[in-house]
């Protein structure tokens, strides 16, 4: 048979199953495209859920994009990070029993890296983007410098599984690749692409096309990485390396401790944990910070996303005028391997709900065949939040820690989470650490540093590694120190 005749076989299968869901417009431009672009095409349709979307289309989609908050809905409660971190006897067994933890090397690390990053308007994965005050090291390279460190620091392997998304996913391997890995070696790195979603038509259901040749895809977001976890094999690599625990951060923030014994601790050993899945949390910076709230609901912990928060639950306050729903999500998890893999074990991530957002997608106009760059959100993108596991976590524990200890994202090109109050929030960090091991560090009105002080964790992991090294008495206003 030939390959002509396979396609047109194909494409009569194809077109009835596409007609069955009122999808049959892909097809539109199928007669105009060369051999290879049509079969690239039909195996695109193939690999189509239609039968999925067409329940996320439905009655019941619509339902639950509006759906309401439960009506008990309150401020979850969280531990402080002084009383966990203490030198108290408690806040010693959280340190020791995580300490134990990471020396016996059950943790993993996960970085979900599968963004688009538009906002930021960088044109590459989001990893490879500057992040540091004075070297500007990429993101991915300051990740890489904490997993050296805690690996010398512990004397262990530790296993690092980054997701990208189909778009970014050759660029990063590249950039690995390029960058000899950092020093790391590459055996313990593991790459794997998530999955995707196709992007509809907001007005039609209809599914869009990037061009004559393809469907309009978006990454089906970072609660997709249950199901890419499993089917990429990083499970079973977690298993096979006795992996228990998975460290999840987001590739965005340069200052997140991927390896925190306090945490691992509270997270493996709390009475308040059934050692499913823990979070951390900032307190909110104001009412309309864009971050995630934690709350509670049947006696489940939940993260309702800042997009969902109606205004007065947002801006709520207490009687003395703080934030009642103070719990911000850093995006910073710990999750069992065990959880894990329940969640991925039923076949599909289904146990997770798809969302849905307006977006601008470019795409081909199949009635004119002309190409639609569009100024307003015309498409709806289906896309599922790894945060949606906690209340499936039978008993789930928050953890609060300090913004300016672990929270500078680079989300925005200015303003708000942009690179240049990341900056600020290193060299504050940066200073503070200094401060403690007695050098003078200039401060401006507002109590910032007044200068740019990067420190390598491969000088200093933490705070206290500090006292191995040779430090200046003082460091100037305006000063840049590498460190
Ligand atoms: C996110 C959280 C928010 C949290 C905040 C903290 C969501 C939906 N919201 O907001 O609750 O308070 O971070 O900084 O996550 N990603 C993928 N694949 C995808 C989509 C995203 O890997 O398909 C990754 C991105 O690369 C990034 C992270 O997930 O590392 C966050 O995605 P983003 O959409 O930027 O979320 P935020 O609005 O920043």
């Amino acid at each position: 048979m030939s390959d002509h005749e396979t396609t047109t076989i194909d494409v009569a299968a194809v077109r009835r199953a596409l007609e069955a869901h009122g999808q049959e417009h892909l097809l539109r431009f199928h007669d105009e495209l060369t051999p290879d672009q049509q079969r690239s095409l039909l195996e695109q349709i193939e690999r189509l859920d239609l039968d999925e979307l067409a329940g996320l289309l439905g009655a019941h989609a619509a339902s639950a994009e509006t759906a309401g908050l439960p009506d008990d809905l309150e401020p979850a409660p969280y531990h402080s990070r002084a009383e966990a971190a203490s030198d108290d006897e408690i806040g010693q067994t959280h340190r020791k029993r995580g300490l134990d933890l990471i020396r016996r090397g059950v943790l993993g690390l996960f970085t979900v890296a599968g963004g688009q990053g538009t906002r930021l308007g960088w044109n590459g994965p989001k990893g490879t983007y500057p992040a540091t005050v004075v070297t500007g090291k990429p993101l991915f390279r300051c990740f890489a410098e904490q997993v050296i460190a805690a690996q010398r620091k512990y004397g262990i392997t530790i296993p690092w599984y980054i997701m990208t998304s189909p778009q970014n996913d050759a660029a990063t391997r590249a950039f690995f690749t390029d960058n000899n890995c950092f020093g790391l070696l590459r055996q313990n790195i593991t790459i794997f692409p998530q999955g995707t979603m196709p992007s509809v038509d907001a007005e039609t259901g209809r599914v869009l096309l990037a061009d004559r040749d393809s469907i309009a895809l978006n990454p089906d977001g970072h609660g997709g990485a249950i199901l890419a976890l499993r089917e990429s094999g990083a499970l079973d690599d977690m298993r096979s390396r006795g992996v228990e625990h998975i460290s999840y951060f987001q590739v965005d923030n340069p200052m997140t401790r991927i390896v925190d014994p306090v945490f691992l601790g509270l997270h493996a050993g709390a009475t308040d944990s059934s050692g499913e899945m823990s979070s951390k949390m900032v307190a909110r910076r104001s009412a309309d910070e864009p971050v995630g709230v934690f709350a509670r609901s049947g006696g489940r912990t939940m993260v309702v996303e800042y997009s969902d928060l109606p205004p007065d639950l947002a801006a709520a306050t207490e009687p003395d005028g703080s934030l009642r729903f103070i719990a911000g999500s850093i995006a910073v998890h710990l999750i069992s391997v065990a959880f894990a893999e329940q969640l991925a074990g039923s076949g599909t991530d289904a146990a997770l709900p798809f969302h849905r957002a307006r977006k601008k997608v470019p795409h081909v106009d199949v009635e004119t065949g002309s190409s639609v760059e569009p100024e307003e959100p015309n498409a709806v993108k289906f896309e599922k939040f790894i945060f949606d596991a906690l209340t499936l976590a039978s008993s789930s524990l928050v953890l609060e820690t300090d913004r300016t200890d672990e929270f500078a994202p680079i989300k925005n090109g200015r303003g708000n989470d942009s690179p240049a109050t990341s900056h600020q929030l290193q060299s504050d960090r940066a200073g503070r650490w200094l401060e403690a091991h007695g050098v003078e560090v200039p401060r401006d009105a507002a109590g910032h540093v007044d200068a740019q002080i990067e420190i390598s964790p491969l000088t200093a992991l933490e705070m206290e590694d500090l006292v191995a090294i040779d430090l200046p008495r003082l460091v100037g206003r305006g000063e840049e120190l590498v460190l």
